[in-house]
């Protein structure tokens, strides 16, 4: 497949201006004053579609956010590939730390980026990665190179939990048909280092509030006799976790996986560098649970993280008060087998018996999602390490992630099909952060590797 390489050359600035233009649009789906932008950017997905070669594609209303669902049906006897992606993007907060403003798309050298890298919110998460794929089938149709059926369902709501995806799958489960689902919102290990993402991270999101008395009070004439719950939040918070990390929850880590020795050692085999990792990072040491490697610990092991915490007086100066409530967001990150809404009970109740009286409790879950695992003994996976072993000249290496898609448990749940997850993005590409950004290697190495996967994939299927 000469061609796509001399199609890449011959079309890469314009692939690259067009995703600069999809980044433009600040398709923030957490925040309502946005809501016209995300449903420009699905009406763009459409048109990029449609231009990619589609016969149809069509904006499916939901509860919230549309998905844009798109297809071309060669021929129903052949396979079909079932693309995912989203067109969200993670609100653009802190906007003072960016270098340059988070919807005007730059293109910046660094040092992992010799070629260039586009700095903008979804460089990385999602746009550019899920636009590989619309950029891959431009060049298979255009080309006559497109194997098999594509069916593409872009959503806008994974930055907010996919709240009304599950019950656009279960409804359109006919539609939706496919052999093998295929995603690129996930990171491979280097440049040089091929990977293909085998597990994701569930997730259960909640929300605590602690309260105390029924106004803020002085601090002076109240302090010491009451109970104060930023205080109280705080000690509960700490004491979710032992002295060796472990999460001190009863129950929560019942149903967790554990690795065996020989799987473990096979994960060591992984390239790392422990001394790279803290530098990038400007630590000095890390942190996390006895027992267990820093690639254990973000991607076999469950977690609780305070995501944000508030309460009292934050403005200029001091102010001597005793706030009536504190509150704090909290991200368990789960394994497969733990099951999150099960996980959320655990917490809920857990919470609930540990405040002291003077305060009450409230937990509000959010959102949440299992986990998953992708067995390599597929055709989808060995497809993938063929169209990875053709571009990168190097078998990928299996790696499960720490960060989570909870759709994609649900997608084998109802579609009863495997996803694969070939993630293009690097772990310094910044995603949910200030600078976020996306190496144009790594772009356009994208859209070069899928066409092998639609050919290598096609081509197992018929034996
Ligand atoms: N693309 C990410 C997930 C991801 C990134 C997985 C890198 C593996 C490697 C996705 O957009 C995301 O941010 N997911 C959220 C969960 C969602 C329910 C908000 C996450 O992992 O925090
Ligand atoms: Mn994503
Ligand atoms: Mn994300």
């Amino acid at each position: 497949m000469q061609q796509i390489t001399e199609y890449l050359n011959k079309n890469k600035d314009r692939f690259i201006n067009e995703l600069i233009e999809l980044l433009k649009m600040p398709s923030v789906s957490a925040d309502p004053a946005f809501s016209q932008d995300v449903l420009n950017t699905a009406d763009a997905v459409k048109t990029a579609l449609l231009e990619a070669g589609c016969d149809t594609v069509e904006i499916c209303e939901t509860k919230g956010y549309p998905i844009v669902y798109g297809e071309k049906i060669i021929d129903p006897k052949l396979p079909t590939v079932l693309v995912y992606g989203h067109y969200d993007v993670q609100p653009a907060d802190p906007i003072d730390l960016w270098d340059s403003p988070p919807f005007e798309p730059v293109i910046k050298k660094t040092d992992i980026h010799p070629e260039g890298a586009i700095f903008a919110r979804g460089a990385c998460d999602d746009k550019g990665q899920m636009y590989m794929h619309v950029k891959a089938m431009e060049f298979m149709v255009k080309n006559d190179k497109l194997p098999c059926n594509v069916k593409f369902m872009i959503e806008g709501e994974e930055e907010v939990g996919s709240e009304n995806l599950g019950e656009f799958v279960a409804n359109n489960k006919e539609k939706l048909a496919n052999d093998i689902i295929l995603i690129s919102d996930t990171g491979m290990i280097a440049k040089d280092v091929p990977s293909i993402t085998t597990g994701l991270r569930g997730l259960s999101y909640v929300e605590v509030a602690v309260t105390g008395p029924n106004r803020d009070l002085h601090s002076g004439l109240y302090g010491g006799a009451v109970a104060n719950p930023i205080n109280v939040l705080t000690k509960m918070i700490a004491s979710l976790h032992d002295e060796n990390n472990r999460i001190t929850i009863p129950g929560f880590y019942d149903k967790v996986e554990e690795l065996s020795q020989e799987e473990r050692n096979q994960m060591a085999k992984a390239p790392f560098n422990l001394e790279n990792y803290k530098k990038a990072l400007d630590i000095k040491d890390v942190y996390g649970e006895k027992g267990y490697t820093t690639n254990e610990r973000n991607s076999i092991r469950p977690t609780l993280d305070v995501n944000g915490i508030w309460g009292g007086y934050i403005g200029a100066g001091a102010k001597t008060v005793i706030a009536s409530t504190a509150y704090a967001k909290i991200s368990m990150r789960l394994v497969p087998h733990q099951e999150w809404e099960e996980i959320t009970r655990l917490f809920k109740a857990h919470f609930e018996r540990l405040a002291p009286a003077g305060v009450t409790v409230e937990v509000k879950p959010h959102h949440g999602g299992q986990g998953y695992v992708t067995p390599i003994d597929n055709d989808g996976y060995k497809a993938a390490s063929k169209a990875y072993k053709t571009t990168f000249g190097k078998t990928p290496i299996p790696q499960r992630s720490g960060g989570s898609i909870p759709i994609v448990a649900l997608f084998e749940k109802e579609l009863k099909s495997k996803t694969i997850l070939m993630g293009f993005g690097l772990d310094s590409d910044a995603i949910h952060s200030p600078n976020e950004h996306f190496g144009i290697w790594n772009y356009l190495k994208g859209i070069e590797t899928i066409p092998y996967f639609y050919k290598y994939f096609t081509e197992l299927s018929k034996k």
